[in-house]
């Protein structure tokens, strides 16, 4: 399956879902209302698009082939003119997002889905008053899109179920991995997961229990290396002779004999923080954070690689 998508707002986020739909063949048009940022959004992605190529990540296309799929709107209209899917990447401020859906709704094609990417706007509160509210729902990618599949499709009360399952398809055609949830909630799945990890990292270091290295080793070392592959769910189905009944029966009483111990909230940037800094900064000057912010990205483009010839010779 392919189309055409619009892009609106082409910063670090609209960009990005640039390449995700354009390396699946859909034709790409972007639109952002500050002078310029479109076309300079296209020369970004050129220059992205040459490192994924380098590493084997554009599934057997040339960097112009690609390329050659994403074009520049000059005006919102002419860039929602006639396209199957429309991505909204404005700043996360909820004023800006409600009056860009208001003047986006009645411009885009009937048939469209209107997806916005917010990282916590949940879609009845930019939806509400639109007259075709049935197809707006947030698709929220994890940056960059290109590189992580997961992202969370999340219906206001009154997105219709035949919108969540196109949107469903066609994250799915494109290469992600979607998340349909069944209703709205601040945080959507993947902030409360890791922020429910984070509160108690920060808990643990506050309360002198272990150095925030550890915190790093316990799920660089440990928990994720299955992580990367399967969930905790799996894990746990699998940590049981029996399966995941037999695991709840067996250590459910170890966590919640915890639960009453993390009811409570540290301030991440009260004193805590002097500790946890000083003791990054020791590890990783701040001048070298650009430098391991790439090395991070070729980490994770071989991790992807390594998935993709492990699920080959493994199975999935
Ligand atoms: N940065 C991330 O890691 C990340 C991850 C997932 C989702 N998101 C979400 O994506 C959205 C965009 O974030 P970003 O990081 O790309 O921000 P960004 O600042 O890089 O880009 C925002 C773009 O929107 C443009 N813009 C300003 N007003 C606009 C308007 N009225 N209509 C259309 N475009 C407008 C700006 O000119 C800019 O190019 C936000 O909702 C954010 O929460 C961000």
């Amino acid at each position: 399956m392919s189309g055409s998508t619009a892009i609106i707002g082409s910063g670090l986020i609209g960009r990005a879902w640039a390449i995700a739909f354009a390396r699946a063949g859909w034709s790409v048009r972007l639109w952002d209302p500050a002078a310029q940022a479109a076309a300079e959004a296209q020369g970004l992605v050129a220059a992205l698009l040459e490192d994924l190529a380098a590493n084997d990540m554009l599934r057997g296309q040339k960097v112009e082939e690609v390329l050659g799929r994403i074009s520049t709107a000059p005006t919102l209209s002419q860039a929602l003119d006639g396209v199957d899917w429309v991505q909204e990447n404005a700043p996360e401020k909820l004023e800006v997002k409600r009056a860009l859906w208001q003047e986006m709704e009645p411009l885009a094609p009937a048939e469209a889905v209107l997806a916005s990417s917010t990282s916590a706007i949940v879609p009845s509160l930019f939806s509400e008053e639109l007259a075709s509210r049935a197809r707006c729902l947030t698709v929220h990618p994890i940056n960059p899109p290109y590189l992580v599949p997961a992202v969370e499709l999340v219906p206001a009360p009154w997105t219709s179920s035949d919108t969540l399952k196109r949107a469903e398809e066609v994250m799915r055609a494109i290469g992600q991995a979607p998340i349909v949830m069944r209703k709205e909630i601040d945080g959507f799945v993947m902030n409360r997961l890791q922020g429910a990890l984070l509160e108690e990292a920060f808990r643990l270091v506050a309360d002198g229990i272990c150095s925030a290295e550890d915190v790093d080793i316990g799920i660089r070392d440990g928990l994720a290396l299955r992580w990367s592959f399967m969930g905790p769910f799996e894990t746990i189905d699998l940590n049981a002779p029996a399966g995941v009944r037999d695991y709840a029966e067996r250590y459910q009483g170890l966590y919640e004999n915890l639960f009453a111990s993390m009811q409570r909230r540290v301030d991440w940037t009260g004193p805590v923080m002097e500790e946890i800094e000083t003791e990054r900064r020791q590890r990783l000057p701040a001048e070298q954070l650009g430098d391991r912010q790439r090395w991070r990205d070729r980490r994770l483009m071989a991790l992807l690689r390594h998935r993709s010839q492990a699920a080959e010779e493994v199975g999935e």
